[in-house]
């Protein structure tokens, strides 16, 4: 799509065909997600949903596991009388690795509703991709209407994406691609765009000369839970770093689009990975922490470590990675950007901190504090903005004053509960809007500047160990102060 054509926004009839349907993402998020949307009435037009499973069979039971799924996700303003109308709609369909007659199956009931659109959503892992996709092209079952959903991480280095979206774009073309990553639906991350595109105030100062450090982290409390086969051969840096934080980090840091079409606000973000600056062997060890959850607790709840979880005894993948990054252009000269994740921390927040620099001169020469302010934008669990600002203290002693915030909580100017990040992705893809997917040139950026730590860093920087229920190493995450550390 060019960046001048108009925005796709209308709803028409689809067949959803979602490969991993059984898995836990489609039951937890994608199947309540769409059940909200059509609770809510936004999708209005006629529609199918088929679950594929390479074991299940018994599509009463499977039905009653959805309802109760989207039960445990009912908004206050649901009705759960409405779950089983949607549920019509839903089929498990069984289809054993590769096995082409099944797929025939398949098209010939996706025939029967043949001026729908057929999005197939691959929510199994990337290594499966190639198959599904070249057994869905020699059955026919691609045509101009189709779409495809790639979830992530798409490969395990370069060269396998690289590999994998050579086999997709060889079926689909690049506007029938969504690459999903699901932090670029949530409420908090598009507003970014607004905070900063619809606000004079804050891109007047959003450079270098005003920004002395941009802070990115994303601490959860769980650790790997039942994900340890997926976990162990992916770690945090692939699981978290090569998609959310980069997305987040991009839609910070990227020039103003000259419009919301997919296009130009991809180019600008591409622009953004392009720009990071690699690492060498060398830079890494001052650059980048690696660490991994040890036994602790949070409050009375006894924690196992990562090894415990995943009942592996020498993996050295790690759970948490701290990274200073630097984007080498002119907006973001020698400004250093912190990205921080880790399983395991002590509370489940993630947010983005603006550091603005000191004033030039101060006429307050008693003053205790820098004269300085920050905007913190939380994106979860609670969202809000904060800008934090120096406030004389009223009263007499002179120009006494300290930093106090102003806050803006969305649940006090924005009552409705938020829509999950899937609803408003989900929607899009069957819109056909791409503005919140990411393009194969930008995913491929993201991986070079991924791979130039990947290469280097388990021989260049030990594993760090950290407790359950910390800040992860060396206390790497604090609310108020970063205190940057590499062992
Ligand atoms: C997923 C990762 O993409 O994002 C998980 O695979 C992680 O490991 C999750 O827990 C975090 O998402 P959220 O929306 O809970 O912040």
């Amino acid at each position: 799509m060019s960046s001048r054509q108009t925005i796709p926004n209308e709803i028409t009839p689809f067949n959803l065909v979602i490969f991993g349907g059984d898995g836990d993402l489609s039951k937890r998020k994608i199947i309540p997600a769409l059940f909200h949307r059509f609770a809510d009435k936004q999708i209005k037009v006629d529609f199918t949903i088929r679950c594929v499973s390479r074991s299940l069979s018994d599509e009463k039971a499977f039905k009653k596991t959805l309802k109760d799924f989207i039960e445990l996700d009912l908004k206050e303003n649901e009705d759960s009388a409405g779950i089983d109308h949607f549920l019509k709609r839903v089929g498990l369909l069984k289809i054993e690795k590769n096995n082409v007659p099944s797929y025939c199956e398949l098209k010939e009931d996706l025939e029967k509703t043949e001026d729908y659109q057929n999005v197939y959503y691959f929510s199994v892992p990337s290594a499966a991709f190639s198959e599904i996709c070249n057994t869905l092209k020699s059955s026919k079952l691609i045509n101009a209407k189709s779409k495809v959903v790639l979830e992530k991480p798409l490969g395990n280095d370069l060269k396998s994406s690289i590999a994998i979206n050579d086999i997709i774009s060889a079926a689909f073309k690049e506007e029938q691609i969504f690459r999903i990553d699901h932090y670029l639906g949530k409420e908090t991350v598009q507003n970014l765009m607004v905070l900063r595109f619809a606000n004079h105030l804050f891109e007047r100062a959003w450079n270098a000369e005003n920004i002395e450090d941009i802070q990115i982290t994303v601490a959860e409390s769980l650790g790997v839970e039942k994900r340890a086969g997926y976990y162990d051969h992916t770690g945090a840096l692939l699981d978290m770093m090569q998609n959310h934080l980069l997305q987040l980090l991009c839609l910070i840091a990227m020039e103003p689009p000259s419009s919301l079409n997919p296009d130009a606000v991809r180019n600008e973000k591409v622009k953004v990975l392009q720009s990071l600056r690699l690492f060498t062997k060398d830079t890494i060890k001052e650059n980048v922490v690696r660490g991994q959850y040890t036994r602790g607790a949070n409050g009375a709840t006894k924690l196992n470590s990562y090894l415990e979880d995943i009942e592996q005894y020498n993996s050295e993948t790690e759970t948490f990675v701290a990274i200073k990054a630097h984007i080498d252009n002119w907006r973001w000269k020698n400004t250093p950007i912190y990205l921080r994740t880790g399983k395991r921390m002590k509370k489940r927040y993630s947010d983005i901190v603006i550091n603005f620099k000191e004033l030039p001169h101060s006429i307050f020469p008693e003053s205790k504090y820098p004269l300085k302010n920050k905007l913190i934008i939380r994106l979860q669990p609670e969202e809000r903005i904060e800008l934090v600002q120096l406030s004389k203290i009223p009263g007499p002693g002179g120009y006494r004053f300290k930093p106090i915030s102003l806050k803006l909580d969305f649940i006090d100017s924005f009552q409705d509960p938020m829509p999950g990040a899937y609803e408003r992705l989900i929607i899009d893809v069957i819109r056909g809007n791409q503005t919140l997917f990411m393009r194969r040139d930008e995913l491929e950026a993201a991986w070079i500047w991924i791979e130039s730590l990947n290469k280097h860093w388990k021989k260049e920087i030990p594993l760090s160990l950290y407790e359950s229920g910390s800040w992860g190493p060396g206390d790497q995450i604090l609310d108020e102060n970063i205190k940057w550390q590499t062992k």
